[in-house]
C-alpha cells in the first residue's frame, strides 16, 4: 500500500498555472502589439501543424468563466502571466491602457473569488519590436524590462500577492537562442549565453526597482529545475551529470543566489563566454521572498548513449518520476536556501480522450497524487514550500507542439471553446477541499 499523503499546512497556496500566450488568444485586439511568438508561428515548419496562439483558449474573452472554474476547484491561488506586448505594444515607451485594463479586471476578479493573484512578468512573449533590436541579446534589455515591470506594478500594485520576474529563463536563452526550437528561433550558443547574462541583469534590476516602490507583494523568480543522475558510476557519466547540472540548473541558480555563474560551466563554455562584468552580475543576487520551482522530470545522463529502460513516460516522452520533487526540494533547501518556495508548475501531458462528456485521465490523477505525496514528505522534513500550482488549468498552446499536447486538468474543445473537467480536476478539487477543510 502507498504511504498516505502528509497533511499540508493550513495556509498553503493551492492553485493552477497558465501563461498569457498559451491561453489568451485575442492576439491583435485592444491594441496588443505583435510578440515574437506571433512572428515565430508564421515561419513554416516551426510549430506542429502550423498552429499559433492567435485564438488559443480565448481566455481574453472567457476569463470570467475561467475564474469561476478555478474557484469551483476549491483553490485559493492562481498563477498567470502578463503579455508584455499588451502593456507596451512597442516594448517600451507608449503604454496601452486597454492592456493594463484587462489585467486590472482579472486581478479584481480573482480577489472577488478569494483567489490570490500570482503574476509572472515574462513568460516568453517578448514584443517583436524589441526582438527587432536584438531582443535578449541587446545590452539595453534590462532597462526595457524594468520599465515594463514598473508599469505593471504601478497599475496592479499590492493587489497582486506575488510578482515573478522570469518563467524558466533557461528556455528563453537556450531554446530561443541556441537550439532554436522556441521564438525567436536563433541557433547561436554565444548569443544564448549573452541572452542568459542579460536576463540575469534584467531580473536583478527589476527586483531592485520593485523594492524601491516599497511593495508589500512578494518578489521572486521561477526556474525549471531537474535532478540530474549519472546512468552509471563511471567517472565519465558522473562528470557529464555534473556538467549538465551546472548548465541547466546552476547556471540559473548561482546568479540569483550568489551573483556568479558556476565555474564548471564557465570553463566548459570557454571562448564562447560573453564578456561578463562580475560587479554588474552581482545585481542578480537580490534578496528574494520566494523561489518558484517548475518540476517535470529528471535527467539521466549516459556518455554511452544508454537510456533509462522501463520508465513510465508522459505524452512529452518525459519520465514520470515523483520522487524527484522530494529530492529536488531537499537539495535546494540545503544548497540554495530561500525564505519560501512555491512549486509554480508540475503536471503532465497525456493522450486524453473526451467520451460522453468525461475524460478518465487516471494517469494524470496518479501523477498528481504521487507528486503531492513526495512533496508533502519534503515539507514534513522542514522544506518551506508554501504553495503548489498545477500545470495547467486547461489544455492550451504547448509552444512548438501547438495544441497536440494536453496538459490541462480541464479539457478544452478548441472548436467550441467548451471546458470540461477531467477526472484529475475532480480529484484535485476534492483533495484540496479536504486539505483546506472546506469539504
Ligand atoms: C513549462 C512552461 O513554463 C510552460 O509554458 C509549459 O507549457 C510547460 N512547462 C509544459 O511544457
Amino acid at each position: 500500500m502507498k504511504d498516505p499523503i502528509h497533511p499540508y499546512p493550513a495556509d498553503f497556496a493551492w492553485g493552477v498555472a497558465t501563461s498569457a500566450y498559451q491561453i489568451e488568444g485575442a492576439a491583435f485586439e485592444d491594441g496588443r502589439g505583435p510578440s515574437i511568438w506571433d512572428a515565430y508561428a508564421l515561419m513554416p515548419g516551426k510549430i506542429l501543424n502550423g498552429e499559433n496562439g492567435t485564438t488559443a483558449c480565448d481566455h481574453y474573452h472567457l476569463w470570467e468563466q475561467d475564474l469561476d472554474l478555478i474557484k469551483g476547484l476549491n483553490l485559493n491561488a492562481y498563477r498567470f502571466s502578463v503579455a508584455w506586448p499588451r502593456i507596451l505594444p512597442e516594448g517600451m515607451g507608449r503604454v496601452n491602457e486597454k492592456g493594463l485594463d484587462f489585467y486590472d479586471r482579472l486581478v479584481d476578479g480573482l480577489l472577488e473569488r478569494g483567489l490570490d493573484p500570482h503574476l509572472t512578468l515574462y513568460h516568453w512573449d517578448l514584443p517583436q519590436a524589441l526582438q527587432n533590436r536584438g531582443g535578449w541579446a541587446n545590452r539595453d534589455i534590462p532597462h526595457w524590462f524594468t520599465e515594463y515591470a514598473l508599469t505593471v506594478y504601478r497599475r496592479l500594485g499590492d493587489r497582486v500577492k506575488s510578482y515573478c520576474t522570469f518563467n524558466e529563463p533557461w528556455c528563453t536563452a537556450e531554446l530561443g537562442y541556441h537550439i532554436g526550437r522556441h521564438a525567436p528561433g536563433i541557433q547561436d550558443l554565444r548569443m544564448a549565453l549573452l541572452a542568459s547574462y542579460h536576463i540575469q541583469l534584467a531580473h536583478g534590476d527589476a527586483i531592485a526597482a520593485l523594492r524601491g516602490e516599497n511593495t508589500r507583494a512578494e518578489l521572486g523568480t521561477v526556474l525549471n529545475l531537474y535532478p540530474v543522475d549519472p546512468a552509471t558510476d563511471s567517472p565519465e557519466d558522473q562528470e557529464a551529470a555534473l556538467l549538465l547540472d551546472a548548465k541547466i540548473n546552476r547556471w540559473y541558480l548561482d546568479p540569483v543566489f550568489r551573483g556568479t555563474f558556476p565555474d564548471r560551466a564557465v570553463q566548459h563554455y570557454g571562448d564562447l563566454m560573453p564578456e561578463i562584468d562580475p560587479e554588474r552580475l552581482k545585481v542578480a543576487a537580490q534578496p528574494l521572498d520566494f523561489l518558484g520551482v517548475n518540476y517535470y522530470y529528471r535527467y539521466w545522463v549516459s556518455t554511452e548513449g544508454k537510456t533509462l529502460q522501463n520508465a513510465e513516460r508522459t505524452d512529452m516522452g518525459w519520465e514520470v518520476y515523483p520522487e524527484g520533487i522530494y529530492r529536488l526540494m531537499k537539495d535546494l533547501h540545503r544548497e540554495y536556501p530561500a525564505p519560501k518556495y512555491y512549486i509554480t508548475e508540475n503536471g503532465a501531458a497525456f493522450k486524453d480522450e473526451l467520451v460522453n462528456g468525461q475524460v478518465h485521465d487516471e494517469d494524470r490523477v496518479r501523477f498528481l497524487k504521487d507528486h503531492l505525496q513526495h512533496l508533502g514528505r519534503a515539507i514534513a522534513e522542514g522544506v518551506p514550500v508554501k504553495g503548489y500550482f498545477e500545470w495547467s488549468l486547461m489544455d492550451n498552446f504547448e509552444w512548438a507542439f501547438g495544441y497536440s499536447k494536453r496538459f490541462g486538468i480541464v479539457h478544452v474543445d478548441y472548436e467550441t471553446q467548451k471546458r470540461t473537467l477531467k477526472d484529475s480536476a475532480k480529484w484535485y478539487r476534492n483533495f484540496v477541499g479536504e486539505q483546506r477543510g472546506i469539504l
